[in-house]
């Protein structure tokens, strides 16, 4: 393949990754985005592999056999609530990836001078440092998803204080890298910070504000896959990484606006929550339980519904008998909607996924926003395995790990039934008092069983 077809090859994808982005902005256009994403990389791939710059065809494709197999293997078995820990593998995978390209640039590149030769020992520092802070916040993040370690955040004494020296530390090697036109030892002293910067960066970080961080990896992700880019003067990869740096940057802004969470202060690790008490130990009285089949009478009474879905739906993949419950109450004349918590579930977007799967009309399923002044004029709120989401301690407790974060009004309802198997926090480890409401009561058992039941009372 020519050089000149490559080049109309790459445009022509990298049109159709900005097109799959703007698809998948929409639930209603986000099939279509995917189907332009995969035809982009196709593209992408077979210019790239045919093109005349690359060598070992054999060896790449042998490659991509091996990973495609075990990247088929792991989709395919992957529940919805594992997501996130896979994408953050994955992110790990492409800071390791950018690491690997730097070194691998630095030792094999033409002979270059003066300003050609600086430029590129920036490039080559500047793609390890990022893909090395990648990889170690990626796995970090990876290890708290699965519950490996500890989701609360690590508070090492002056911890703004090592980072910031790791920053200067690594600064004066990249003016040692360039003035020594390359040096091994800078670069693997950088590196060596880089991954200690990475996982303190990510550590320090408590679970409430995992959303952020996901996608901010996402973002780091697409920088340093526009790093190697740079590195292998590879303009689609440049392009492409850009595109993912950019809109994990921009995901990762409306998260923060969600949690109301200022971005410096979660990508710092937690500044702000120096002293913070949590709220755990406090007494809020006594919860009362309620049965399935008087959920179904109450729901049977009701002229208007809100369901709030959170993680425990897609643990228990509730969402088909949710469905099976809307559509019945629907049919009988009640006003059914759903309220969605930007940061419900483990990924952005995860219950509008659920949703989607079981078929729920999209317009019956509203923005945080558009529902909360609605919740005093609704009968009876369906609270389906979410906890931190509806959680009224973020806007009365100023003490709270989660304070000043925007939830679900629910309380405000006459009418609130939680659906959860325990009295169990949830991810950000703070109880309820939504829980102790006196117009709350509780639905004990797994959430897909518990819709079952009052199915089959409706
Ligand atoms: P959570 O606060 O995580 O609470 C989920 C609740 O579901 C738990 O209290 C659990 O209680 C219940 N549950 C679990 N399995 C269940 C089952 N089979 N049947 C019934 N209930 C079940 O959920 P949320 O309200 O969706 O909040 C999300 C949290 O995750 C937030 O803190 C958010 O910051 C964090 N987070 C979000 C993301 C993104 S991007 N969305 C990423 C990382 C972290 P029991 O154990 O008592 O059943």
């Amino acid at each position: 393949m020519s050089a000149g077809i490559v080049q109309a090859a790459y445009i022509v994808a990298a049109v159709l990754f900005i097109m799959s982005l703007a698809g998948l902005s929409k639930q209603e256009t986000a099939r279509k985005g995917n189907y332009f994403g995969i035809a982009g990389m196709a593209i992408a791939l077979i210019a790239t592999i045919f093109g005349p710059e690359s060598q070992g065809t054999v060896w790449i494709i042998l490659a991509m056999i091996i990973g495609g197999a075990i990247g088929i293997f792991y989709a395919k078995k992957v529940e919805m609530t594992e997501m996130p820990e896979l994408v953050a593998m994955l992110h790990s995978f492409v800071g390791m990836a950018a690491v690997l390209v730097g070194f691998n640039t630095f030792l094999h590149h033409q002979p270059l001078e003066g300003a050609l030769l600086n430029i590129h020992l920036v490039e080559v520092f500047l793609g390890v440092f990022i893909g090395a802070v990648t990889f170690t916040g990626s796995l970090v993040a990876f290890a708290k998803l699965r519950g490996l370690v500890s989701t609360s955040a690590l508070q090492l004494p002056h911890r703004h204080k090592l980072n910031l020296v790791a920053l200067i530390v690594s600064a004066l090697l990249l003016v040692w890298f360039v003035k020594a036109e390359g040096s091994m030892a800078a670069l693997i002293l950088v590196t060596l910070i880089a991954f200690a910067f990475g996982y303190h960066l990510v550590a320090s970080i408590g679970g409430a504000d995992m959303p952020v961080v996901v996608s901010m990896l996402n973002s780091y992700s697409g920088w340093a896959a526009a790093a190697a880019g740079f590195m292998l003067a590879n303009d689609l990869l440049i392009v492409t990484g850009a595109l993912v740096g950019s809109s994990g940057a921009i995901l990762s802004y409306i998260m923060c606006k969600a949690m109301n969470r200022s971005f410096v202060s979660v990508i710092a690790g937690g500044f702000g929550s120096d002293g913070v008490a949590s709220s755990d130990d406090e007494e809020y009285g006594e919860h009362r339980e309620t049965t399935a089949e008087e959920v179904a009478e109450l729901l049977k009474d009701a002229k208007s519904v809100i369901i709030t879905p959170g993680y425990g739906m897609a643990v228990a993949q509730a969402q088909y008998p949710v469905h099976e419950i809307t559509d019945k109450l629907r049919a009988q004349g009640v006003e059914v909607r759903f309220g969605i918590h930007p940061v419900a579930g483990r990924l952005p977007g995860h219950m509008n996924v659920l949703l989607a799967e079981a078929k729920v009309p999209y317009d019956i399923v509203l923005e945080m926003d558009e529902i909360n002044d609605d919740f005093p004029k609704t009968d009876v709120v369906l609270v389906i395995g979410a906890n931190d989401t509806v959680n009224p301690a973020a806007m009365e407790d100023p003490n709270s790990p989660i304070a000043g974060m925007p939830v679900l009004e629910v309380w405000n309802a006459s009418n609130v039934i939680v659906f959860k198997r325990s009295m169990n926090t949830g991810y950000a480890g703070v109880q309820n008092p939504l829980f102790f409401k006196e117009n709350s009561q509780m639905l004990f058992g797994d959430a897909k069983a518990s819709c079952l039941s009052i199915l089959e009372h409706l």
